[in-house]
């Protein structure tokens, strides 16, 4: 692996109140990182704040951010530019779940909250961080997935269709990223995730240190993580023995445009 940039790096964990947004921020830190955490809720931020070692907390920076509220978003892209100076990852962990009735009796106020967390924000969070991408050549950009990304899940259809539109949006972002600057990633997570709030599961689930693993190899791998590609997480790799019925834990899927 090749190292694209200078350490400190620098990341950018949109959605970073979430699960599965605190563990990879929380194992980038014990990495080295720079970690610039955004989320709209402040106590949640400062949760955080408070969960993070000692030794670590210098490197960590917490933004209140709204992707509903220009402002907001313009101060934290500065705030985030005054004290780091660049960008080298941005990790949208953005979205959550849903569950309820069949795709034809789900009302169009739960199609519209689904798509709004799990669609519109990535958009708007990928539309606002661009632009500071652009100025660094090495940069990448990885949305966290699920594996309703790629099965539908019965009840679950806005979240599956969501996840299916961010596959496109990455494409689309990918395709149209001049000479392959900024990289543009997903991460699917084909398991439940185990997280800080969620801390026990079958042996064969990944947990927030395989994604940020595998974000990290999206930035780092720059020979065989092709812009555009989507990495696949199907399971513990350490499982692999014990469920040998199971996929091979880790699949590129790469896009070419
Ligand atoms: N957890 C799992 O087992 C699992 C498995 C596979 C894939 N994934 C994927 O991982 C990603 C994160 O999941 P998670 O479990 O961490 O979810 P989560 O705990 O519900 O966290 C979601 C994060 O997204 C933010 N968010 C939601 N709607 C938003 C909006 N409209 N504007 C701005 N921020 C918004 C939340 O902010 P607030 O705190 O302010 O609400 C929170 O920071 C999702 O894409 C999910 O599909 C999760």
């Amino acid at each position: 692996m090749t190292r694209a940039t200078s350490k400190p790096f620098v990341c950018v964990i949109a959605g970073a109140t979430g699960a599965i947004g605190e563990g990879i921020a929380l194992v980038l830190l014990a990495d080295g990182w720079q970690v610039h955490a955004l989320g709209r809720d402040a106590g949640k931020l400062q949760a955080l704040h408070s969960q993070t070692p000692d030794g670590l907390r210098t490197h960590l920076h917490v933004h209140v951010q709204d992707f509903e509220d220009e402002a907001s978003m313009d101060r934290a892209c500065q705030a985030v530019l005054a004290t780091s100076g660049r960008v080298d990852l941005v990790i949208a962990s953005i979205g959550g779940w849903w569950q309820g009735p069949s795709l034809a009796q789900t009302t169009l106020a739960d199609w519209r909250k689904v798509m709004q967390s799990n669609l519109d924000a990535h958009f708007l969070c990928a539309r606002q961080w661009w632009p500071v991408l652009l100025a660094n050549k090495q940069s990448a950009y990885v949305m966290i997935n699920g594996g309703a990304a790629l099965s539908p899940v019965p009840h679950a259809g806005p979240v599956s269709i969501a996840a299916g539109a961010q596959l496109i949006l990455k494409n689309v972002l990918a395709a149209e990223s001049l000479n392959n600057s900024p990289r543009v990633y997903s991460v699917l997570a084909n398991t439940p995730v185990i997280t800080r709030k969620r801390p026990h599961g079958p042996v064969q689930w990944l947990d927030t240190q395989d994604l940020a693993k595998a974000c990290v190899q999206c930035f780092e791998d720059t020979e065989r993580m092709h812009n555009g590609a989507s990495l696949v997480l199907h399971h513990k790799e350490t499982a692999h023995a014990e469920a040998s019925n199971l996929r091979s834990s880790l699949e590129w899927i790469n896009y070419s445009h």
